[in-house]
């Protein structure tokens, strides 16, 4: 059963898309509306804008948008359910519990409970007998039983049907256990193991639930890991192994490593604050999520190249959600787990002064790019000076700039303004390119190449902008419903997306004086919402006018072979003839 309308007005007029939003984003006012960094991607250059009037959001670097329940969805990655009640609790309003739909809010259980039921399996079958291979695997890598234990660390034994049996044994159906993605089904539509013969990692999310899976393989075949896709439970973008424990600690820094086995490694010798991304290069929501219980981050990757180079992205994404950064390389191209096997009772007490050497990301990533420059020649230089000041170019913090500006300019033997001078030069050209690549987007949309969402515009071109023209229009002018209702039939729509949303914004019109994203987050996916708040976007700086609304009309009447009656009226004898000619066709 939906929401009362009556509540989510309630809601909508009580959490301003702007209040909400700025506890999460440094907000700029530009205009009537606001923009800021984008907490969705990773950017330097603002492209997130916020539009109070029609109470929308909406990325053009990302291209993600919608109302203040999506924003509260996306960004504490909740169903639309627990994003209407963080929000109501925010407001001190109680949400009419009867009316609200649970069935995904039940599904949602019993996938957790196949999760438990699944984690308790595994681990079982690690003691028995039949999880021999896997408790010796463990073994050998120098895991202890309780820290076996203490992960939870499981066993997927050998067979097809074992965890299905088990579970069904439990009472849990077999679309329960698809939807949690420990098993698939044949293609005669029974259920099979999903993990067969792998080493298995249990992830905990923050409120103790086991929400996903890694299987490592025992041998050298491929792919060495299995993990859970994303479930109603679990969205790898934004899990953190290990954060469960890590946020207990409650210390300022964090260790992020790279993968299962270095995390648990480090746990074991004593480092109970390391946490790894799971399977993903590291997101700006895990960023996010780090930066929730921790001052610090510091990255301890693979020395190897692919382990810096994943060092090298993760560097922006966690600065850009406030952390202070460092980063520490474990010599000997050697990952943090075979570091603390190799040194044995010495490794935690090195691997200590690894961290307390271990420098902030600044000197890290000049350190790469002097490595990179031949400092004895001129042009070597010049170089390593135009790649600094980029680096320079992305700081907030003009302290940070100037302490760096007067580093680099004594190590050169330049002046300290030559090079803030040249970083200067460096940001204007980053937000430039930035500039240039949201316009190239925003002509890539016009012309409704790969929507997404509404996938007739490329075919229908003329007539589905004219369509979005009409909804940009009904959402900066209310009081135009009843022009537009009079002119305009949602059958007249030519693209099935916009009529629905068309019909959509009549339909609140007739009860409410005017409308906002919100009210149809409810009704609409989040993709939709996106792609709603993307036309609000466009049309933002310049609302369509009364007369833009009455163009479109024709336009669309025209295509879709009902052109209004003053058009015809006025048309010329050839037109007037090609009209007639459609009416016929429509006959037929
Ligand atoms: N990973 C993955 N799928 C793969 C390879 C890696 O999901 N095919 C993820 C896992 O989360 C893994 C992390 O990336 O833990 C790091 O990968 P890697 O360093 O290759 O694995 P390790 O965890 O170090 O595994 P091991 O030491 O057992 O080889
Ligand atoms: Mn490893």
């Amino acid at each position: 059963m939906p929401l009362p309308d009556s509540f989510l007005q309630e809601l909508k007029s009580r959490c301003d898309i702007t209040d909400v939003v700025s506890s999460y984003v440094t907000l700029k006012r530009r205009g009537r509306n606001y923009i800021g960094l984008c907490p969705f991607h990773n950017e330097k250059t603002p492209s997130f804008n916020i539009y109070p009037e029609n109470g929308s959001f909406y990325c053009f670097g990302c291209n993600v948008g919608g109302d203040v329940i999506t924003f509260i969805r996306r960004i504490e990655n909740l169903d639309y359910m627990e994003a209407v009640r963080l929000l109501a609790q925010r407001a001190g309003l109680t949400v009419p519990e009867n009316a609200v739909d649970d069935s995904m809010a039940n599904l949602r259980r019993r996938v957790l409970e196949v999760n438990r039921e699944t984690a308790r399996f595994y681990h079982t079958v690690l003691l028995s007998p039949q999880g021999k291979a896997g408790l010796d695997y463990f073994t050998r890598r120098g895991l202890s039983p309780s820290t076996i234990r203490h992960f939870g660390l499981g066993f997927a034994p050998e067979g097809r049907f074992e965890l299905v049996n088990h579970l069904k044994k439990k009472g849990f159906s077999k679309e329960e256990m698809v939807q949690a993605n420990v098993a698939f089904l044949s293609r005669n539509g029974y259920p099979v193991d999903r993990f067969t013969a792998r080493a298995m990692f249990p992830i905990i999310d923050l409120r103790g639930n086991v929400v996903a899976f890694g299987g490592r393989i025992l041998t050298n075949e491929k792919p060495k890991y299995i993990n859970t896709s994303d479930t109603p439970v679990y969205h790898k973008s934004s899990g953190l192994f290990a954060m469960n424990f890590a946020k207990n600690e409650n210390s300022d820094t964090l260790i992020l490593a790279e993968g299962y086995m270095d995390v648990i490694a480090l746990h074991q010798a004593g480092f109970r604050t390391a946490i790894a991304s799971l399977g993903t290069a590291l997101t700006a929501e895990q960023a996010r999520i780090i930066a929730r219980y921790a001052k610090e981050a510091i990255i301890c990757y693979d020395s190897d190249e692919a382990g810096q180079k994943a060092a090298s992205r993760a560097i922006p994404i966690l600065r850009q959600a406030g952390l202070n950064v460092r980063v520490m390389t474990v010599p000997g191209n050697k990952d943090p787990d075979e570091f603390m096997r190799t040194y044995g009772k010495d490794g935690p007490a090195r691997f200590k002064a690894l961290i307390e050497s271990s420098g902030n990301d600044v000197d890290y990533r000049l350190t790469k790019i002097r490595a990179r420059c031949n400092l004895n020649t001129p042009d070597g230089r010049v170089q390593y000076v135009t790649q600094a000041a980029e680096l320079l170019a992305g700081m907030d913090n003009p302290i940070e700039r100037e302490v760096y500006a007067s580093r680099l300019a004594e190590e050169i033997g330049i002046d300290k303004s030559a090079v803030l001078a040249q970083a200067s030069k460096a940001a204007r050209r980053s937000a430039k390119r930035v500039r240039e690549q949201q316009f190239r987007e925003q002509t890539r949309e016009m012309s409704g190449a790969n929507d997404p969402v509404n996938k007739e515009k490329q075919k229908h071109l003329r007539a589905a902008n004219a369509e979005e023209t009409i909804l940009a229009y009904l959402f900066c002018h209310p009081d135009g419903a009843d022009f537009c209702r009079e002119r305009l039939k949602p059958e007249d729509f030519v693209t099935n997306f916009n009529r629905r949303v068309y019909h959509a914004v009549l339909s609140k019109m007739l009860y409410s004086a005017s409308v906002s994203l919100a009210d149809f987050s409810g009704e609409l996916t989040q993709d939709e919402i996106s792609a709603v708040a993307r036309i609000l976007a466009r049309y933002s700086e310049i609302p369509p006018t009364r007369e833009d609304a009455a163009a479109c009309i024709r336009v669309i009447r025209a295509a879709s072979g009902r052109p209004d009656s003053e058009s015809a009226r006025s048309a010329d004898p050839q037109e007037l003839s090609k009209y007639i000619e459609s009416l016929r066709n429509q006959k037929k």
